[in-house]
């Protein structure tokens, strides 16, 4: 055999090798997610898919990772569903906290730990924290006019007031973030305020607050962000911040007249609690300190070793929390290391909408389950290969089928399918032993050992989707392969040629396998069951010691060695039909519709009327006797309608909803004393009561029973 050794060292791997050399530490975070709701793609594909891939690759490299998550369990977000549902915050927190975890577990989100911030101890780590920078003397304590609503009496913060941003004009900004520029404000920036508890017009009340002067971090943040990471973060995430501190930071309040949330712990706090950016960000530092008791581990290292990277992965409108406010604290309070990087995602968007809980548009995990059982890697594949990386993007169920169909199915599970069944059928399961390599044997092993350098390039710059795609180059690389080569025909003639085929492309098929780990780790675990690793990841022979890294795949000469026994085939993924597809359609279809009839903007309430007013109409039932279209015009019928008291012509403007003939003996309702009014050359004697329905078609408003008579009075 002429394999050729590479001492490559791509991602300074020897830390894996020596042992002395104590492993890269990396402490990676996932934006906690509010728990007033399921769980649906636009988290995954903007936070937590790339997380883990994330923490599932530098683990693979050998790296010592520490990766949280957790619930976001106060704010106004939990207090208005509670308000909605009838029940308690910590009713509300308790039933979304445990489908939000399970959904996570489910969706193979290798979390190290996922917490929670009703936990007890992150209201301690919390308010210790908040203690720390008020004993150092760190925040302004301020007493001023703050917006308040009379009515709820209440004090209007975040997102129980909305009003015009003041700096992009979007009208429903809330009272600490504009949803649509991102910006965030203090709620009495806000232009034109309405209370969103009673849509009252707040007042302003007196009341006292801390502030974080974030004015005075500014010099600090230009120098570590804007000049520190100019070359390292993304243009996306550092374009934001950039803009920010070009306009001025001002000092935020950090406390808020709330009481649903973290209690703040110094003189003059009482009955006020900490703004949930305050607390939520240090959540993540409670799930490391909740995940020490429990393991018996040291949570420091992972949060005040200047050695150790920190990594947030968040979604765009996160950014300036996490790159300006947290790491102001952090910095604050002294003991922190702050992060590394602040990979932020742009928006994933759902046939062609804004993904929104409250409209129910939007791909719920805990469904899709139910709809595509064990099909996990498909969604991970579809959101990464998508994944709103560097611009909003669209997840279509199209596009979810054809990714699954065309290129999961189509490449990466063909090839497998091929290579185990060929192994199989023509060795028993028995990896042959090669019989000498020709030109195209060597190159395409040699291509083989290049992935891990490949993919971990794309990794380290945050390029998901390059790296996915690249992963499938290896799939296509293996499906070329054993098409030109074609050992299904080769083995008539030549079957020991087809030995060394084989041998080559189970070398591919054990790459893949534990290459595509961080992507797919369903697959992963399944094609290595496939090809009978150990438990621990290892090929079940002498000859291969420990589990296999990436370093071996691009070091060592045989990844699966000749003789080993590898078990049968069993399909990787499978086709979706169209049907399956259709059904989600439908579904979305039937949201939409029931979002129409509630998007309806419903009209003010007219002037108040006396009951005498009221008496003045005479409103009857009548029947259609008669209809007939008035030429040259589209809206209007002539009608001759039975009102009880007589037959009277009425002209009705509603040709564009019913045609003549289906309206004649239609039980309608009539107002009969309106002054007569002549319309095209016709004197219409009343007029006919009508509403519309969602599609905007007129529709008669009339008796539920058809045996109401004609001239029947409405009171
Ligand atoms: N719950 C917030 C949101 O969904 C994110 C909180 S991230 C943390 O927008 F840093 F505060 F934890
Ligand atoms: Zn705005």
């Amino acid at each position: 055999m002429v394999f050729l050794l590479l001492p490559i060292d791509f991602f300074e791997m020897n830390t894996t090798k020596n042992p002395a050399l104590p492993a890269e530490r990396y402490t990676i975070t996932t934006a906690l997610i509010y728990a007033n709701g399921p769980i649906h793609i636009g988290h995954l594909a903007g936070v937590h898919v790339p997380a883990d891939i994330y923490a599932r690759y530098l683990r693979a490299i050998g790296k010592d990772v520490h990766f949280v998550g957790g619930s976001d369990e106060h704010g106004v977000p939990i207090t208005i569903k509670a308000k909605k549902e009838g029940i308690t915050p910590q009713e509300v927190v308790d039933k979304y906290h445990k489908m939000l975890k399970d959904s996570f577990e489910e969706f193979g989100i290798s979390f190290d730990h996922y917490s929670r911030t009703s936990a007890k101890i992150h209201h301690q780590t919390a308010s210790d924290f908040f203690k720390t920078l008020y004993d150092k003397g760190k925040f302004i304590e301020e007493t001023n006019m703050q917006l308040y609503d009379e009515e709820a009496q209440q004090f209007l913060a975040d997102r129980f007031v909305v009003g015009t941003c003041p700096k992009c004009g979007y009208e429903e900004s809330y009272g600490d973030q504009c949803e649509n520029c991102g910006t965030s404000h203090n709620a009495t920036d806000l232009i034109n305020p309405k209370s969103a508890i009673t849509g009252n017009v707040p007042s302003l009340k007196e009341t006292k607050h801390w502030y974080l002067p974030l004015n005075e971090y500014e010099d600090w943040l230009k120098e570590w962000i804007l000049i520190g990471h100019k070359n390292d973060w993304k243009p996306n995430v550092y374009g934001q911040v950039k803009s920010w501190i070009d306009d001025g930071l001002r000092p935020r309040a950090v406390t808020r007249d709330l009481d649903w949330g973290i209690p703040v712990p110094v003189p003059g706090g009482e009955g006020k609690v900490l703004y949930v950016w305050f607390d939520a960000p240090i959540g993540y530092i409670s799930a490391s300190k909740e995940w020490a008791e429990k393991t018996g581990n040291d949570w420091e290292p992972y949060w005040k070793d200047t050695t150790t990277k920190l990594f947030h992965f968040i979604g765009k409108d996160n950014i300036v929390f996490h790159c300006i406010i947290f790491p102001a604290m952090l910095k604050a309070e002294g003991s922190f290391i702050l992060p590394e990087n602040v990979p932020a995602n742009e928006f994933l968007n759902l046939e062609n909408d804004k993904i929104s809980t409250s409209r129910n548009w939007a791909v719920w995990l805990h469904e899709y389950l139910e709809d595509f059982p064990n099909q996990q890697d498909v969604l991970r594949y579809t959101l990464t290969a998508n994944a709103p990386e560097t611009k909003d993007n669209n997840f279509t169920w199209k596009d979810f089928q054809a990714r699954n169909n065309n290129e999961l199915v189509a490449i990466f599970g063909n090839f497998i399918n091929r290579v185990v069944v060929l192994t199989n059928k023509y060795y028993d399961g028995i990896v042959p032993t090669p019989t000498g390599f020709t030109d195209t044997d060597e190159e395409t092993l040699a291509q083989l050992r290049k992935y891990p350098q490949i993919i971990s390039k794309s990794i380290q710059r945050y390029r998901f989707r390059e790296a996915l795609m690249e992963l499938m180059n290896l799939a296509r690389l293996g499906n070329k392969y054993l098409a030109d080569e074609e050992p299904w025909k080769v083995i008539k003639e030549n079957p020991e040629r087809v030995q060394t085929i084989l041998f080559v492309a189970l070398q591919i098929a054990t790459g893949l396998s534990v290459l595509c780990e961080p992507f797919l780790p369903f697959t992963s675990k399944k094609l290595k069951k496939i090809l009978r690793f150990a438990p621990n990841d290892s090929v079940t022979l002498s000859t291969v010691e420990g589990p296999l890294t990436w370093n071996d795949i691009t070091t060592k000469n045989v990844l699966l060695p000749s003789s080993h026994q590898i078990g049968n085939a069993e399909l990787l993924f499978s086709k979706i039909e169209d049907a399956a597809i259709q059904q989600q359609l439908d579904k979305l279809e039937a949201t939409k519709l029931t979002n129409e009839v509630t998007d309806k903007t419903v009209e003010p309430q007219k002037e108040t009327i006396a009951f005498e007013d009221f008496t003045k109409l005479d409103i009857r039932i009548g029947t259609i006797l008669e209809a007939v279209k008035i030429p040259k015009t589209k809206k209007l019928l002539r009608l001759k309608v039975d009102v009880g008291i007589d037959i009277r012509t009425i002209v009705s403007g509603i040709a564009e909803s019913f045609s003549a003939e289906d309206i004649i003996g239609r039980k309608v309702t009539v107002l009969c004393n309106l002054a007569p009014r002549t319309l095209r050359g016709v004197e219409s004697q009343g007029m006919i009561l009508m509403t519309e329905t969602p599609d905007g078609k007129l529709a008669f408003v009339a008796p539920e029973n058809d045996d109401v008579s004609n001239g029947v009075k409405i009171s």
